[in-house]
């Protein structure tokens, strides 16, 4: 299949044409990648088996794996969920359009295809302007999961769609890099209490703030009710170890372990925040500057552009530093610690 490449602008007359054909393309049944504001996604009909069935085969991913639909009008909710609860109201009110998906009991039309097998149901209505007008175009209720092949990191700009899934999908839309860079946090509104499946840019505080209480899942749980949590994610091909531990001790540990790498001629590099850079000035290996920790925005924006760059540089050997960040932290490090596959090392005492 020949993978067409076209740019959008969020601009709805420059875009129509795109959009049209767009929209013609998840109407028969095919598959078009689209910037949202998070990540790049993989989008199908979601009203369509075949289309979702699809979606799992281009992306190489398991088909319990539910996929997340997206809606561009509030009201839509109502068509592929039902019992829902006020809170989600409540949420919906302050956060959508937004970085944010809910978990609702699921509409019968929505297809088990979608759901992964579930009774439940992934809604998010997101706040991209192109993805806004790409929904509404393709009839308004589109299956997205991201646009990764499964188990690599999440797309950020449309070259990493075209790396992952060229040949495999009819059109990729490029909108530019995406704004945020990590995928939208994830609330199950499903039982008594909300619980956070997946950090996100719409933190804890946040969500307490509206909701009041506010549960979490538990980060090592065996059976996590998001399904996707329990694959290994995001992972770079070389190996990923995370350094904690005060900056200093973190950065003679990091120094150490390079220099045994760089002894043996394995290629190695270190994630460095940009105020600790000087501190690796001595490594002859690969050192990115990820962003200032006055900047937990641009931290989270570059983290799987830069995982996917440390791929192309055949890097082997990879070391971190983490990113404890106050607002963003928690999702930072959930992909980073998932990228890793919780391979961490505590540098001095702890
Ligand atoms: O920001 C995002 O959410 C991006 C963009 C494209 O919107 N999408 C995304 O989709 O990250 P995906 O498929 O990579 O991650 C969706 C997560 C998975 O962990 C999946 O298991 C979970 O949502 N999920 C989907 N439906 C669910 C359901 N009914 N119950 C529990 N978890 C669900
Ligand atoms: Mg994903």
């Amino acid at each position: 299949m020949k993978t067409r490449v076209v740019k959008a602008f969020g601009d709805p007359e420059q875009d129509r044409e795109i959009m049209e054909e767009a929209g013609e393309i998840i109407r028969s049944g095919g598959l078009v990648a689209i910037p949202t504001e998070t990540v790049y996604g993989l989008a199908g009909d979601a009203f369509n088996p075949d289309s979702s069935r699809k979606i799992y085969e281009a992306k190489g991913r398991p088909s319990d794996n539910p996929l997340i639909v997206h809606i561009a009008r509030l009201d839509d909710i109502n068509a592929v969920a039902e019992d829902i609860p006020e809170a989600a109201f409540k949420l919906a009110e302050r956060f959508w359009p937004g970085p944010l998906t809910m978990i609702l009991k699921k509409k019968e039309t929505v297809p088990y295809e979608t759901t992964g097998g579930l009774d439940t149901v992934a809604v998010r209505f997101p706040v991209n302007k192109i993805a806004q007008e790409f929904i509404t175009a393709s009839g308004g209720f589109i299956a997205a999961p991201s646009a990764n092949v499964s188990g690599r990191p999440s797309c950020t700009k449309a070259s990493h769609c075209v790396e992952d899934l060229d040949g495999r999908i009819e059109m990729i839309i490029d909108g530019g890099e995406v704004g945020i860079g990590l995928e939208s946090t994830i609330v199950d509104l499903t039982e008594e209490t909300p619980c956070i499946l997946r950090q996100g840019y719409i933190n804890e505080a946040m969500l307490k703030d509206t909701l009041g209480t506010v549960g979490r899942e538990a980060a090592d749980s065996e059976h996590p009710k998001a399904p996707g949590m329990k694959y290994r994610h995001y992972a770079p091909k070389g190996k990923l170890t995370i350094v904690k531990g005060k900056a200093s001790d973190v950065a003679r540990r990091i120094n150490e372990l390079v220099r045994e790498h760089e002894g043996r001629s394995e290629k190695t590099a270190v994630i460095s925040s940009h105020e600790h850079m000087s501190m690796y000035k001595d490594c002859r290996s690969l050192v990115c500057d990820i962003g200032s920790l006055q900047d937990e925005d641009m931290i989270a924006h570059r983290l799987f552009a830069l995982l996917r760059e440390l791929d192309d540089k055949e890097a082997e050997y990879i070391y971190s530093e983490s990113f404890d960040t106050p607002r963003l932290g928690e999702a930072i490090m959930d992909r980073l610690y998932r990228a890793a596959g919780h391979s961490i090392i505590y540098a001095g005492d702890h």
